[in-house]
């Protein structure tokens, strides 16, 4: 029904057809071999995925912007599942940086028997919807809500690319715990960037001087990445992105929902949320 009869369904998930194929998805979910030294992003999209994309490419250059000046972002950190990333991914030399919105069920099964470091983002998801609204309008390859409010219908039941965000989060949280995976929040990233860079170069095994953390500081900060054309994703084919619609980072800010939620919205967006999330601990989300 309404915006997803456009897509690909892949075990019962819609995936953009002009950058995903079933081919593609199988072989990253049943052949796909991820080895122990790989960094795996990821995040159900518009968590702020690129953001931390440019923090590990920052991290990974010990704060020398010139690779992330000079690499785009997607060669930087593949998206394993389209077409184009899958290639990619696999002409990669170790150690290898990828990212990837897969749910837990279709993501390669090897990774679950390897030591690779797998960082999964969140981000209060009344503000995912928001991100996504804007963003899908200038994405050629979904279908374009005039209204919020239609996008927010698709949203709730998981009728948009990727399912629902209510089955990704639970899925990827029941990694929690593990050695090699690491759950940060879009909310975290904004309230302290310091404190946050310096957790995921702990995580990775990465010891940065303090010049070198000064410097990833610097570059991940939203206005020199929305004037990094590697990062801003201006560079993104036209067939795929109208450029006059919308941009990769558009406010950067948290708690933008609240200017486009209806009081109604927000009580039905808090009871589905209940229903889905209400096993997990009270205030277990930083947006709680
Ligand atoms: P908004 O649309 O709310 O501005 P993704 O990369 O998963 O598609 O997420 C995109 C969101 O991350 C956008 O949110 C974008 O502005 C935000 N973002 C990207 N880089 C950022 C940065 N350096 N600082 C803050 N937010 C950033």
């Amino acid at each position: 029904l309404g915006m997803a009869t456009d897509y690909l369904r892949f075990e019962g998930i819609s995936f953009m057809k002009n950058v995903h194929s079933t081919e593609i998805l199988k072989s990253v979910c049943d052949e796909f071999v991820v080895r122990d030294g790989d960094v795996v992003i990821l995040s159900y999209p518009k968590s702020g995925t690129n953001w931390l994309v440019e923090i590990i490419s920052l991290i990974h250059s010990k704060g020398d912007p010139c690779w992330v000046q000079s690499v785009l972002t997607w060669d930087r950190s593949p998206w394993i599942e389209t077409i184009d990333g899958y290639e990619r991914v696999n002409n990669q030399k170790d150690p290898r940086i990828y990212s990837s919105h897969l749910p837990i069920q279709l993501f390669p099964k090897s990774f679950f028997n390897t030591k690779a470091k797998a960082i999964y983002l969140i981000r209060n998801p009344r503000d995912v919807i928001t991100s996504g609204y804007y963003f899908n309008k200038a994405l050629r390859c979904v279908q374009n809500p005039e209204l919020f409010e239609e996008y927010f219908e698709c949203f709730l039941p998981g009728n948009v690319p990727y399912g629902s965000w209510f089955d990704h989060t639970l899925g990827w949280m029941s990694m929690r715990g593990k050695e090699n995976f690491l759950i940060i929040s879009y909310e975290e990233l904004h309230q302290d960037i310091r404190a946050s860079v310096e957790r995921i170069s702990q995580f990775l095994g990465k010891k940065l001087s303090s010049d070198e953390l000064n410097s990833v500081l610097k570059n991940v900060s939203f206005e020199v990445m929305k004037d990094n054309k590697m990062s801003n994703f201006s560079l993104v084919p036209d067939d795929i992105m109208d450029h006059s619609k919308g941009k990769l980072l558009r406010k950067g800010i948290t708690g933008d929902w609240k200017n486009h939620f209806t009081v109604a919205q927000s009580e039905a967006f808090n009871k589905t949320y209940q229903e889905k999330m209400g096993e997990l601990p009270q205030g277990f989300f930083p947006w709680e």
